[in-house]
């Protein structure tokens, strides 16, 4: 259920910026775009551009009509969270 998924901070989102472990986060939510990058219908290069970071303003700007959350759903990672204060 998604009260096991992780809580994702900034920090933690931007290490998974490679081909082979990346993490984009849209609307609150962490999703690993990695098995994704191939079927991206605009192509792994525009993908990557949003891996290691929040993509919801580009996404927004290209298909706002688009639902990741249904499309994604299975690669779910978890809720991104504020960097914690130390
Ligand atoms: C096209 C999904 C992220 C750029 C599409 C289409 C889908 C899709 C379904 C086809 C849309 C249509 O024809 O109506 C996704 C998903 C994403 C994602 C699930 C998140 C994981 C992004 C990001 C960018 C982007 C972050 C830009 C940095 C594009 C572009 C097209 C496109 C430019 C148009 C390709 C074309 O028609 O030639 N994407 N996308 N996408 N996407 Fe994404």
């Amino acid at each position: 259920g998604t009260t096991s998924l992780a809580r994702i901070p900034p920090s933690v989102l931007r290490t998974h910026h490679k081909r082979d472990d990346a993490w984009a986060a849209f609307n609150g939510k962490v999703y690993n775009i990695t098995p994704y990058l191939s079927f991206h219908p605009g192509g792994e290069k525009e993908l990557m551009r949003v891996a290691g970071r929040d993509g919801t303003k580009l996404f927004s700007l290209t298909h706002a009509w688009v639902n990741v959350d249904l499309m994604l759903d299975a690669c779910l990672v978890g809720f991104l969270v504020p960097e914690p204060s130390s």
